[in-house]
């Protein structure tokens, strides 16, 4: 399968990543089904895609035309076997259970087209072991796409222990037709990405609950002295405490680092329904 002969997209999933996937691929000019299991899921997904479009738009450096026309190569539906059984690619980014995840990669595999892709955007769970539940694990590939995914340049290809070469060279031509830059990781807990960057927000976190500095220096300090766009707790925020500490527990269970230890204040603030951004409360307010 080469990514410029991609017809259509099926993606899985239309909560903050599924929505930001299927507009990337829309905005590459492609086809898109993105699919949830209940219209209001789909219909929320629909509009950050439309809000987020039109906030380019009113900056001038998009036109309502060409905003439209993204949004018009985006079809919904709820029913699953529909959504694959035209597509040349399925990106999956449903929740991070799985169990989950196999239940609906055996409906994926049962009805997708022989040639069909099948990736999933998971960020830290074993890409090899998904794969055990589809038909051809060798075009079972990860695709880990970062949020917001429209906006951020990275795409982490995961190679599966069964993950043919022909298909992670589809993975990396398909970031080139999306505008990513690609990297490859093998198999391992945490990829790359999480692998480093979780610690440094398990560190920010500890600091700020041993009182070494406030939360806004600790962000600032590596806003200013390491030129990162977000401060780490900023950025615990914006991905949702619930999602940093699921990984941290998931990947540090599979290492068996004591590094990877949460922090209890971390526990403590997703106890207390404290998420981040998509609770209005984490370690900033968002009134
Ligand atoms: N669609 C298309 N383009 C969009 C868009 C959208 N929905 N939203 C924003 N943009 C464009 C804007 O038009 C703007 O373009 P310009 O530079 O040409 O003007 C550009 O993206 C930046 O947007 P803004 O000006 O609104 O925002 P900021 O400059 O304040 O940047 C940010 C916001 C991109 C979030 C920046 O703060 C950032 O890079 N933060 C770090 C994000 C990060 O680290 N993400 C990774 C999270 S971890 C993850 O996802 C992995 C998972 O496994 C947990």
């Amino acid at each position: 399968m080469n990514a410029n002969d991609i017809k259509k997209v099926a993606v899985l999933g239309a909560g903050l990543m599924g929505s930001g996937i299927a507009q990337v691929c829309a905005q590459a000019g492609i086809n898109v089904v993105m699919r949830d299991i209940k219209d209001e899921f789909l219909e929320k997904g629909m509009k950050g895609i439309k809000d987020g479009l039109g906030k380019v738009v009113s900056k001038g450096k998009m036109t309502q035309e060409d905003a439209s026309a993204i949004v018009n190569r985006i079809e919904t539906t709820t029913d699953l076997a529909k959504a694959v059984s035209e597509a040349d690619l399925v990106i999956e980014a449903i929740p991070e259970e799985m169990k989950l995840k196999k239940e609906v990669y055996k409906e994926v595999s049962k009805n997708v087209q022989e040639h069909a892709i099948i990736a999933s955007n998971t960020s830290t769970l074993s890409v090899s072991e998904m794969a055990a539940s589809v038909k051809k694990p060798e075009n079972f590939v990860g695709l880990h796409f970062f949020n917001p995914a429209p906006v951020m340049k990275l795409l982490e290809i995961v190679r599966g222990k069964r993950t043919s070469e022909e298909t992670v060279q589809f993975a990396k031509a398909l970031a080139n037709r999306l505008g990513k830059t690609p990297v490859v990781s093998i198999d391992s807990p945490g990829f790359i990405a999480n692998r480093v960057a979780l610690p440094l927000m398990i560190e920010a976190v500890t600091a700020l609950e041993e009182g070494v500095a406030t939360k806004e220096d600790i962000d600032t300090a590596m806003k200013l002295g390491y030129n990162h766009p977000m401060g780490p707790l900023e950025l615990a925020d914006l991905v949702g405490l619930d999602t940093i500490l699921h990984s941290v527990k998931g990947v540090g269970d599979k290492l068996k680092s004591p590094r990877w230890k949460p922090p209890k204040l971390l526990e403590q603030m997703v106890k207390e329904g404290k998420l981040g951004r998509k609770t209005k409360k984490g370690f900033y307010d968002y009134p």
